[in-house]
């Protein structure tokens, strides 16, 4: 094996530049040549490749975003263009290939591995929605972002006497709306994966109330229901005025947190070392400190489950 390249696809998510990084220079100190791709799968379908020095990756570990751009391909996801991005691979004499992204981009590159590009996955969402692994690169910066805008919203909410429902991103996954609340001290976290009641959670505004609290915060999980609408439906069943702050992409954004470009670093120069070792067809994962990897189907497979503890305690804390 002597040409490997790398590409981000899917949401970027902060430290997805730290992993390129380390990909491009344990790459080149492992001896291979190291060949960025454009615009995730898209890219590779219109062969948008830039040949990456040790230079081409200086001064990106503290950027958010990912210098590789990327894109969702609908080409791609048929069989007919995963068979024409292999080709195209294979012509451009490129034996393996790393992916930075989440589950979607997974699957993209299990089709390659079975056409005989070696891949290897590496979790790059914020939305931490991977069952396999502990933690997704860019989950920790995206949670420090809602951290502070919540900080910020808890201010005016104290000012005004009205709560706020902050509706946070994450999918299906209600991962960074439950770490974001209980390390901002959230009243109510509301979720995907648990079922919510309204009647409970205005006691709880009524209890805040009695005991002089004058704000009242909701983290609401984009996948759980029109946020406008539960505002409404908040304000009427309360009696309290309500406001609704969206934080959308800037969640995105942002210099990465030291816990993202670590993940990124190890597990980018972790990807290479396996490609060296004759794996393929893995994903990489952290479970503790220690990283790991597992077949990417498997991976894909391994149910995303909510920490239930965190979720009773971020309750219990918040009262
Ligand atoms: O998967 C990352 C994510 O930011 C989700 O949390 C969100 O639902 C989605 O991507 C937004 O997608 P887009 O950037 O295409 O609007």
């Amino acid at each position: 094996m002597k040409k490997i390249a790398v590409l981000t696809s899917g949401g970027d998510a902060p430290g997805m530049n730290a992993a390129i990084r380390a990909v491009v220079r344990m790459g080149i100190h492992e001896g291979f040549e190291v060949v960025g791709i454009n615009r995730g799968y898209e890219g590779l379908l219109e062969s948008d490749f830039v040949a990456l020095k040790r230079s081409s990756v200086s001064d990106i570990l503290q950027r958010g975003g990912t210098i590789l751009k990327t894109a969702r391909s609908k080409e791609f996801l048929e069989q007919a263009g995963q068979e024409r991005a292999a080709q195209i691979l294979q012509a451009n004499g490129i034996d393996a290939l790393i992916v930075i992204g989440g589950d979607g981009s997974f699957k993209g590159a299990k089709r390659l591995n079975d056409l005989g590009i070696a891949t290897i996955g590496i979790p790059g969402t914020i939305d931490n929605d991977l069952g396999y692994t502990d933690y997704t690169i860019g989950f920790y910066t995206a949670i420090e972002t809602v951290m502070e805008a919540v900080s910020k919203l808890r201010d005016t909410s104290s000012s005004h006497g009205r709560m706020f429902v902050v509706e946070v991103m994450g999918r299906n996954c209600g991962d960074i709306a439950l770490y974001a609340g209980l390390i901002s001290g959230a009243e109510n976290v509301i979720v995907p994966e648990v079922d919510y009641d309204m009647q409970a959670i205005c006691h709880t505004i009524q209890a805040g109330q009695e005991k002089g609290k004058s704000h009242h915060i909701i983290l609401l999980s984009e996948g759980v229901t029109d946020a406008n609408e539960f505002t409404k439906e908040l304000e009427e069943t309360s009696g309290t005025p309500a406001r609704l702050a969206v934080i959308g992409h800037l969640q995105r954004g942002g210099s990465p947190t030291a816990f993202d470009r670590l993940l990124g670093t190890r597990m980018g120069a972790w990807a290479v070392e396996l490609l060296k070792d004759g794996k393929s067809g893995v994903a990489i994962g952290i479970r503790g400190n220690t990283l790991h990897y597992m077949e990417i189907d498997d991976a894909i497979a391994v149910r995303d489950r909510l920490n239930m503890d965190l979720y009773e305690l971020a309750d219990i804390l918040a009262q």
